[in-house]
């Protein structure tokens, strides 16, 4: 069978990269410019900012990563990129990218949704296998994935307020971390104990999550200590926090994973690099007997690698488009 190279292109949030992948996976090569060491002095990224940094970088990236690969676009099958959901302003750089060169250079072009690249950055270690339960935690997204194929996406529950990784990030704020706090807070809480009381969120029978209660408990708890005049042990913090979101994420997934019959279990997007839910998750996983990959750190986060891994099934299935498609902001996983 003839090899596929897919190049993907990434621009939804502060991260612009291009990556090339052969058969949905084998990474040949991936450049991603990242915008955080911008974003940082503002605590958070800021949209305006990010669009303009995208396209400062868009050309230099996809010019890097074909000369990485050594290859040409002739060499190219189909371009993939995300279409969505992230920030509107950020999309539409790579998104108008990926339509010019599919328009230069005649090649199909294949949108994809931010979510399912994330899964498929697991393509990139593992081939996935089925029954699926992917577990997508970032900055944006906190769900339960049911796959019982490639690109059949059903949606268990997910968060009905903030996301994990939003909460981590608000949690380091308070302790006085610059964003993006997640893997502060991680090295941290390997370092405390659990001292401090916080209430486990939504700890009921669903799929659901909850942490925006979770979040302002540790506001509180910050801001009474601090009344008391007391200094706040920023470790021990971390801890007690981590060990919650562990305590309820690891709960929830193990449910689904006896519930629906898993047989491969995945984790998805930033929190994914998390070593405490790594620990949990990869002991639950083994209690039950079922396989699991877990993505390589440097792709947890975003990158055009898992856009391009998931594009080589979107372009097997012909889900190709005409170079009206829009970038959307939201748009459900399907
Ligand atoms: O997937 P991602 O790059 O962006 C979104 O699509 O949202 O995820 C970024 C999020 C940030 O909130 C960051 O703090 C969090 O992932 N994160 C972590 C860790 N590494 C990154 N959170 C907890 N523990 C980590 N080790
Ligand atoms: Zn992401």
């Amino acid at each position: 069978m003839k090899d596929v190279y897919i190049l993907g292109i990434e621009s939804s949030c502060d991260e612009t990269s291009c990556s090339i992948v052969k058969n949905g996976v084998e990474e040949l090569a991936t450049v991603i410019s990242s915008q955080i060491d911008i974003h940082k002095n503002y605590g958070g990224v800021v949209p305006e900012i990010a669009s303009r940094e995208h396209v400062k970088n868009i050309t230099i990236v996809i010019e890097e990563c074909l000369e990485q690969a050594n290859m040409t676009m002739d060499q190219i099958d189909a371009i993939a990129v995300t279409y969505g959901p992230g920030l509107i302003g950020s999309l539409l750089i790579g998104l108008e990218a990926a339509k010019t060169l599919s328009f230069i250079y005649d090649k199909p072009l294949v949108p994809v949704h931010h979510i399912a690249g994330h899964i498929y950055a697991n393509n990139l270690i593992k081939p996935l296998t089925f029954p699926l339960l992917a577990l997508v935690i970032s900055g944006g997204h906190t769900e339960l994935v049911y796959m019982k194929d490639h690109l059949y996406f059903e949606k268990l529950g997910g968060t009905l307020d903030d996301a994990v990784g939003e909460c981590y990030d608000k949690v380091a704020r308070v302790v006085g971390i610059p964003y993006p706090g997640g893997p502060s807070i991680d090295k941290l809480a390997a370092l405390g104990k659990h001292e401090y009381k916080l209430p486990i969120p939504l700890n009921d029978d669903s799929y659901n999550f909850s942490f925006s209660g979770l979040k302002s408990a540790v506001i509180n708890l910050a801001h009474n200590e601090e009344q008391r005049g007391n200094k706040i042990n920023k470790e021990n913090l971390a801890t007690s926090f981590q060990d919650v979101v562990v305590e309820i994420i690891s709960k929830k997934t193990e449910k689904a994973i006896v519930e629906k019959d898993i047989k491969n279990f995945v984790m998805a997007g930033g929190v994914a690099a998390n070593r405490a839910l790594r620990a949990k998750l990869e002991e639950v996983c083994k209690q039950h007997n079922i396989d699991y990959t877990f993505p390589a750190i440097r792709y947890c986060t975003d990158n055009a690698a898992m856009i391009a891994a998931a594009g080589y099934y979107y372009y097997k299935q012909g889900r190709i488009s005409d170079k009206k498609v829009n970038a959307k902001s939201n748009d459900k996983l399907n």
